[in-house]
C-alpha cells in the first residue's frame, strides 16, 4: 500500500473485464488506485465482473463498491456519479476505462458497428465526464484519466471506427482539459499499445481460433521494446497522471507502447 491517493476517491468505469488470462487495464487500475489508498467504484455494465475487482481489492485490504451501469445510457452516467457522491461524498479521480473494437474494413462495417464504436468508445466517454465534471468544477480540483489506445495515434484500415473514435478522444480529452484548466481540473489520457490482456490477447485468440501463446508471440514482436505490455503498465501511467505527482500536466496523450508508436513518428 502507499499513499499516493490518501483520502481520495476513484470512480473506474469498465473497472471488469474480459475473462481471459491476464488480468486487463481497467481491474488493474482499479487495484492500483486502491494500493495508493483511494476509495473505489467500480462501474462496469457487467456487474457480476466489477464484484470482482471488488473483491480483489479488498483481499489487498482496499475500500471499493461495485456499480452496474451501461455508459451509453444517459441516465446511467448520470446514477453513477450520483452514487459515487452518495457514497464517498467526493470524486477525485474519474477513470474512463471503457472501449471496444468494431472491426472491418468499410465496405465491410455495417453502420450499426461504426455507430456503436463510437457510441462506446466516444459518446459513453463523453457522458461521464458531463455528470462527474458538475461536481469537480464545483470544488475546484479533479482528474480524470481516459484510456485511448495507440490505434488513435495510427491510422488502420480494418480498425478504422475503433482508430478513429480513439484519434476523436485524444480531441476530446485536450478539449476538456483547456476548458477546465481554470477551474483546476485536469484531463489526461493513456494511449496503450500491444498488452498482454483478455482484451488484446484471449479476445483475439477466441475470435481466429488461433492458440492464445501464438497471438501473444505475434503481438510481442512487433514491440520495439519485444515484449507486450501489461494492464499494470497501463495503471501506474494512469496512477501518475490522476495523482498530485502530474499537478502541473494536462491536455497529454501517454503512450504505454513499448516504442510501437516511435515507428510511425506519431508522437
Ligand atoms: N487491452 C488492450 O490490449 C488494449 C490496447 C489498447 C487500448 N486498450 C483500451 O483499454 C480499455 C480496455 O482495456 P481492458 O483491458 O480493461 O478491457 P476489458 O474488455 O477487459 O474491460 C473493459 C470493461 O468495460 C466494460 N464495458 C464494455 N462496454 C461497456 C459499457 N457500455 N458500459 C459500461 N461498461 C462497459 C466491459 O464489461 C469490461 O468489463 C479500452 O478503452 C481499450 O480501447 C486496450
Amino acid at each position: 500500500m502507499t499513499t499516493r491517493l490518501q483520502g481520495r476517491t476513484a470512480v473506474v468505469v469498465g473497472g471488469g473485464q474480459t475473462p481471459g488470462a491476464a488480468m486487463g487495464n481497467g481491474r488493474a487500475a482499479a487495484l492500483t488506485y486502491a494500493r495508493a489508498g483511494a476509495r473505489v467504484l467500480v462501474v462496469d455494465r457487467d456487474e457480476k465482473s466489477a464484484e470482482e475487482t471488488v473483491l480483489l481489492v479488498r483481499e489487498i485490504g482496499g475500500t471499493a463498491t461495485a456499480h452496474r451501469a451501461d455508459i451509453t445510457i444517459e441516465e446511467d452516467c448520470a446514477a453513477l456519479a450520483q452514487t459515487a457522491l452518495e457514497i464517498f461524498g467526493q470524486i477525485d479521480v474519474l477513470h474512463n476505462n471503457v472501449g471496444i473494437v468494431a472491426s472491418g474494413r468499410t465496405e465491410d462495417l455495417s453502420s450499426a458497428n461504426w455507430r456503436r464504436g463510437f457510441e462506446v468508445n466516444l459518446t459513453g466517454m463523453w457522458m461521464t465526464c458531463k455528470y462527474v465534471l458538475p461536481h469537480m468544477r464545483a470544488r475546484g480540483r479533479g482528474a480524470i484519466v481516459n484510456i485511448s489506445s495507440m490505434a488513435g495515434l495510427l491510422a488502420g484500415g480494418e480498425t478504422i471506427a475503433y482508430t478513429t473514435s480513439k484519434s476523436a478522444v485524444h480531441a476530446m480529452t485536450r478539449s476538456l482539459a483547456l476548458e477546465y484548466a481554470p477551474h483546476g481540473v485536469r484531463v489526461n489520457a493513456v494511449a496503450p499499445g500491444m498488452m498482454d490482456t483478455p482484451m488484446g490477447v484471449d479476445s483475439v485468440a477466441r475470435s481466429t481460433g488461433a492458440r492464445r501463446d501464438d497471438v501473444a508471440a505475434q503481438r510481442a514482436s512487433l514491440v520495439p521494446m519485444g515484449h507486450q505490455g501489461t494492464g499494470q503498465d497501463v495503471a501506474d501511467a494512469a496512477l501518475f497522471l490522476a495523482s498530485d505527482e502530474s499537478a502541473f500536466i494536462t491536455g497529454v496523450v501517454l503512450p504505454v507502447d513499448g516504442g510501437f508508436t516511435l515507428k510511425t513518428g506519431t508522437h
